[in-house]
């Protein structure tokens, strides 16, 4: 799967994760040069405050007659193909987006894919002019009947294990990331297993959270789920009540709300999925470095104890490199 976002490229290497059994997911159905047509059954902006600075759209379409049908799953991609040509001339290419719906999609049946869009509209830096991206755009002008052509799935390795129950999971999600862990809590919530599951959801403002009031409901009615949202430009709810905690990275969580987070994290049970955008990763590795030690950190990641001796210095071209990720870390970042 990728980020929601136009510009999203492939995923950043997501470690193996041969020991651990994950869902068999099904790729490609559909090729670009032959898409499915889907029919767009709904749109409405999911962002808390309808005053949000941005416009995301929760877009759900209907696959009923192709074969999409109850064959993609959380964490994977659907392809989207706008219609018309780019600035050579050419037909426009495939971009995908996060599905946001769980395994039944939208409606249990399998029919009703959902994804989460952000409009892109930006700024040239140079010359000033307006830019404003083209499949985000497209989808979000989309009305409800309308057709659209989807490729896909695609993506098998940012997915939940084949034994859901297995495990316990910390979400982290920045904007548009939250879309696969939409899916992948309802899953999991919906199981019926006994698995905690925490999602930290990164956003500037309040008003710019997702999916706000559906994540308040799920963990008012399921106690193993907590929902952590998590403001960069706006002072956060603390334990004590509105406002008692400064501006927070979706990492600062790892020290904010270390008890809860430090008892999920050493247990052998705990996978990580971090979605969202390019350089969240490497703040969340330097706290889990800081804030684990040991076997327990070494779960996760591990490096020289120089490297290890300088978390605060880590750069991104480290990753993987010097820096060795876990098979219980999944990893998806755009730029
Ligand atoms: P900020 O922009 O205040 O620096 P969105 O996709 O809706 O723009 O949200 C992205 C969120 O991720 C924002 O809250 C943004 O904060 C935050 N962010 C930016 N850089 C990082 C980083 N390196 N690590 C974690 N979060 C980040």
């Amino acid at each position: 799967m990728t980020a929601n976002s136009p510009t999203a490229s492939s995923p950043a290497a997501t470690p193996p994760a041969a020991e651990i059994a994950l869902r068999p997911a099904e790729m490609h159905i559909y090729k670009p040069t032959d898409p499915a047509t889907a029919i767009v059954s709904k749109s409405e902006l999911c962002t808390v405050s309808k005053k949000a600075a941005g416009f995301v759209r929760h877009i759900e379409f209907d696959v009923s007659g192709t074969n999409l049908v109850g064959r993609a799953i959380p964490g994977q991609s659907i392809g989207v193909i706008p219609p018309g040509t780019d600035a050579n001339g050419k037909p426009h290419k495939l971009r995908l987006y996060s599905l946001a719906s769980p395994s039944g999609g939208e409606t249990g049946d399998g029919t009703r894919l959902s994804t989460t869009v952000k409009r892109v509209i930006d700024e040239h830096w140079e010359s000033h002019a307006l830019f404003t991206g083209v499949c985000s755009n497209y989808l979000c002008n989309l009305k409800v009947g309308d057709t659209v052509k989807l490729a896909g799935p695609s993506g098998k390795r940012f997915v939940l294990p084949s034994t859901i129950s297995d495990h316990d999971y910390i979400f982290f999600a920045t904007g548009t990331g939250i879309a696969p862990f939409r899916g992948m809590l309802l899953d999991i919530l919906r199981s019926g297993a006994a698995s905690k599951v925490a999602l930290i959801m990164g956003t500037p403002y309040s008003s710019d959270l997702l999916y706000h009031n559906d994540m308040l409901d799920l963990a008012a009615k399921h106690p193993n789920f907590t929902y952590l949202p998590t403001i960069s430009r706006e002072r956060n709810d603390g334990p004590k009540g509105p406002g008692t905690l400064g501006k927070l990275y979706v990492q600062d969580r790892l020290t904010a709300n270390a008890e809860q987070l430090g008892a999920m994290l050493r247990s052998p049970r705990a996978l990580i999925y971090i979605c969202g955008i390019a350089g969240m990763e490497l703040g969340i590795f330097q706290q889990l470095a800081t804030t684990l030690s040991g076997s327990d950190r070494d779960q996760y990641l591990t490096a020289t104890a120089e490297v290890m001796a300088n978390t605060k210095g880590w750069e991104r071209n480290q990753l993987h490199r010097d820096i060795h990720l876990s098979k219980r870390i999944f990893l998806e970042v755009y730029s």
